[in-house]
């Protein structure tokens, strides 16, 4: 597909679609900017070559039509002031016109207070067309969504292209998935089987090992027998989970299933964290995280694959009492010489607390995207610019 450094930019007005939902505090103070910052390179490099650029992202599920205090882009407008080192000015009700001077960056209040953005509606995506020369989409965390600014904007704008996070995005996840140096391991872990049940699904026709963790763990546990007390569970999901491991085990692979765990009496940060083999878990245990036992087995297995793709922590790592199982498999993550990829907002939290950040092949900034491109789903962001590309 088109690149935006394949594309003279100069005097161009271009509009750049980018992921900016990044996390506030109460205050709106913004609590981790990733997002922002791998927004920068596409933005700087329009600037730089003397385009009028005009930058959108979504903030949060607003309701269309009605801007609230809280739905405003203005602390990232003053975040991305700091990174690119020149004024953000915040445009409002930008729809039907947009004022920016070539070498000059405006920031577009929240894409989806606009009636027709979710909706991906045509007349609003014309609308938004004309105001640019050049479309570049450079917002993968939203890539599964079809709306006005990811997807209709992209059938209308004169010039469509790709920004160099997306591209970079796809070209990770693609190595990762496409042709993978083997053992491909993965983990897939979390509160619920429900919100990662066809991941798990499609991922266990395509990994050598599927480790699961959290949450999921427990259902995978109970489907081979075990008793996993009062821990959170979902007893409807049990025959998925085992018909996961029977398919998994049909063609030569694993999902190790842990032999101990850390355990609780009830969830909180101050609970007692008891280790236990897993025959020994009592009716009113509460799994919070691996044990020692399996983590080590676990973080050998990490040492021999050869690509990794790790999504959710095991543990309520958060906790820090419960979070050895997470720490010990992310470092063994971070010692690994595979070429490893990890998504989703838990995960990022969890590289972060661990100091690893520079040592994981790719951090995507996707969350639902990330999930939904594993599971080997179009994107229908993407989809849009390569059938442009293709006409
Ligand atoms: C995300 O945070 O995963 C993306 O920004 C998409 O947000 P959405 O789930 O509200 O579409």
């Amino acid at each position: 597909q088109d690149l935006i450094d394949q594309h003279a930019l100069q005097g161009k007005r271009v509009f750049i679609r980018a992921d900016l939902n990044v996390p506030q505090d109460d205050a709106g103070n913004i609590t981790e900017d990733t997002r922002i910052r791998a927004s920068v390179p596409a933005i700087a490099a329009a600037i730089k070559a003397g385009a009028a650029v005009m930058v959108t992202s979504h903030l949060g599920r607003p309701t269309e039509g009605e801007f609230k205090p809280e739905d405003s882009l203005a602390p990232v407008a003053a975040r991305l002031s700091e990174l690119l080192g020149q004024p953000v000015e915040l445009k409002q009700n930008w729809v039907d016109g947009v004022d920016v001077a070539p070498g000059q960056v405006v920031l577009l209040e929240n894409c989806r207070v606009n009636k027709g953005e979710k909706k991906n509606a045509d007349e609003l995506a014309q609308k938004m067309a004309k105001l640019c020369d050049i479309y570049v989409n450079d917002a993968f965390g939203t890539a599964h969504r079809a709306e006005a600014t990811t997807h209709g904007i992209a059938k209308f704008a004169q010039v469509v292209c790709a920004g160099p996070l997306l591209a970079a995005e796809l070209d990770a996840l693609g190595k990762a998935l496409g042709a993978p140096n083997r053992p491909l391991l993965a983990i897939v872990a979390g509160s619920k089987v429900s919100s990662k049940l066809s991941i798990l699904k499609a991922l266990a026709d395509k990994v050598d090992n599927l480790i699961v963790g959290g949450g999921i763990a427990n259902t995978f546990m109970k489907a081979v027998g075990l008793n996993i007390g009062k821990s959170l569970v979902e007893a409807d999901l049990v025959t998925e989970a085992k018909a996961i491991i029977d398919m998994m085990a049909a063609r030569g692979a694993q999902v190790p299933i842990p032999v101990d765990v850390v355990c609780a009496k009830e969830f909180s940060p101050t609970a007692l964290a008891t280790v236990k083999d897993v025959a020994d878990v009592q009716d009113d245990d509460m799994i919070l995280d691996i044990g020692p036992k399996t983590a080590a087995t676990l973080a050998a297995q990490i040492a021999k694959a050869g690509t990794i793709v790790w999504n959710g922590p095991v543990g309520v790592f958060e906790f820090d009492q419960f979070g050895e199982g997470t720490k010990t498999l992310a470092l063994a993550i971070a010692d690994s010489n595979a070429f490893s990829i990890a998504g989703g907002g838990d995960t990022l939290a969890a590289i972060a607390k661990y100091a690893i950040s520079d040592k994981i092949g790719y951090i995507s900034t996707g969350g639902g995207a990330f999930l939904e491109f594993l599971e080997g789903k179009t994107l229908p962001a993407v989809e849009i610019l390569l059938q442009r590309s293709s006409q």
